[in-house]
């Protein structure tokens, strides 16, 4: 599906606000992309369409997810949320017919990152939380290490955010954050 038609859906899909943050993110994906030496065009896209089912309901996300055996550990039926990741890349899929594996992975994934992820996937995790209008202590470090050479390190940083607001909060962790967080300890 072209780039217009996949804005259209996605328009339908999502309220005007995070619409604005999903061109924001397509936007940070390509440049980041271009500073990483990732495909360009698989970032712009795939950021587009990150959040593809985000705003559906916790019911309809665990419900998709059971059907077609998305769930990959229990938290996720605790916080059906973290689902809206591979719920996402698979309607992507099915009603948009992107079959890219890059792409449909860093959708999947961009909500808890995971070891081993392609720079692809580094790259729209970084852009969803860096893009400009999020604004959080410590985001301007985020955007500045993304800039660099070291899309690990960028990602490192981010993950030990997001996983340090959850251990602030009391929030629940999905594990494969803190894995994804080990892996790139060993490796950075
Ligand atoms: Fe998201």
């Amino acid at each position: 599906m072209k780039w217009k038609d996949c804005q259209v859906r996605l328009k339908e899909r999502l309220g005007p606000q995070r619409f604005e943050h999903s061109m924001s993110v397509s936007r940070t994906a390509f440049e980041l992309a271009e500073t990483h030496g990732c495909n360009p065009e698989s970032a712009k896209l795939a950021g587009l369409l990150h959040d593809y089912a985000r705003d559906m309901c916790e019911k309809d996300l665990l419900a998709i997810a059971e059907e077609h055996r998305l769930i990959s550990h229990p938290v996720e039926r605790q916080v059906p949320l973290l689902l809206h990741g591979p719920v996402g890349a698979f309607l992507v899929q099915r009603e948009l017919k992107i079959f890219d594996a890059d792409i449909l992975e860093a959708i999947a994934v961009h909500t808890t990152g995971a070891p081993g992820m392609s720079d692809l996937a580094a790259v729209v995790y970084l852009a969803d939380i860096i893009e400009p209008s999020r604004d959080f202590p410590g985001v301007r470090m985020l955007r500045s290490l993304a800039q660099k050479d070291s899309l690990d390190a960028a990602v490192l940083a981010a993950l030990v955010s997001s996983i340090s607001y959850c251990l602030e909060r009391n929030l629940l962790i999905h594990p494969i954050s803190v894995e994804a967080r080990n892996y790139l300890l060993g490796s950075t």
